[in-house]
């Protein structure tokens, strides 16, 4: 794929089949992502990968803590709330997936079936957690790095045919992710990314979200 074809066939999908990714397919992209800058080249992420039985007993755990409403306790503070352009954008967002799932504003219940599908992990048949340690001070740059990381991972996964959509939702339950990896509360949740092969079928898959234009993003000086 040229590159540019990649950046703009990446969205985030919401619907995925059953397909599994073969190992070698998963082993490729996870190290294309390895490729990833970070300050230092100190390489803070520590990814965990579910496939299979393992990526179900997962969905089936954070399915149980959403629906029983199980307070969030994620390791970095998280609220979903902006003002201003950045606000009207998260509108936008929302109200463009609604659309494309058949949800709409003044239906609770399909509202909470459509937040109810991040802990389905949107049907895929894997997802990765992305950690990074305690250890780390200055956590906004810690946060630039992951990010570099996730955006690699995901053109990655696209270069492979591969669909999928980070999440910061699956995150506010890290203890139940830590207990089902069985690693200790030094590695603290980032975010997650499902991914597989994506369902044509499913409508939420043909959101296609907009962006600013560069003059209102960017200045070029000289
Ligand atoms: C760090 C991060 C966390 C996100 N968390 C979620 C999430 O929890 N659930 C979800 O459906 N989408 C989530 N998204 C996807 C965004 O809504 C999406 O990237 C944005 O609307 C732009 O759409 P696009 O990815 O299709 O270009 C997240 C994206 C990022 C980068």
């Amino acid at each position: 794929m040229e590159f540019a074809d990649a950046v703009r066939a990446r969205h985030s999908y919401r619907g995925f089949t059953s397909r599994q990714v073969d190992g070698k397919t998963l082993k490729q992209v996870f190290e294309l992502a390895s490729w990833a800058p970070s300050n230092c080249n100190v390489q803070p992420w520590h990814v965990h990968v579910l496939s299979g039985d393992a990526c179900d007993r997962m969905r089936e755990k954070m399915k149980a803590a959403a629906s029983a409403e199980v307070a969030f306790n994620p390791d970095f503070p998280w609220q979903g709330k902006f003002s201003g352009d950045y606000k009207e954008r998260q509108i936008c967002s929302a109200l463009g997936l609604w659309e494309h799932q058949g949800v709409t504003r003044d239906n609770p219940a399909k509202r909470a079936w459509s937040w109810m599908r991040n802990f389905e992990f949107f049907d895929a048949p894997h997802i990765a957690f992305i950690f990074v340690t305690d250890e780390f001070p200055e956590l906004v740059r810690l946060a630039g790095d992951v990010g570099m990381y996730a955006q690699t991972l995901m053109l990655a996964m696209t270069d492979a045919g591969i669909g999928s959509c980070p999440q910061t939702s699956v995150s506010c339950y890290p203890d139940l992710v830590r207990e089902e990896l069985g690693i200790d509360s030094h590695y603290k949740l980032m975010m997650g990314l499902s991914f597989g092969y994506i369902d044509e079928a499913d409508s939420a898959n043909n959101l296609r979200t907009e962006r600013d234009s560069l003059e209102k993003t960017t200045s070029f000086h000289s």
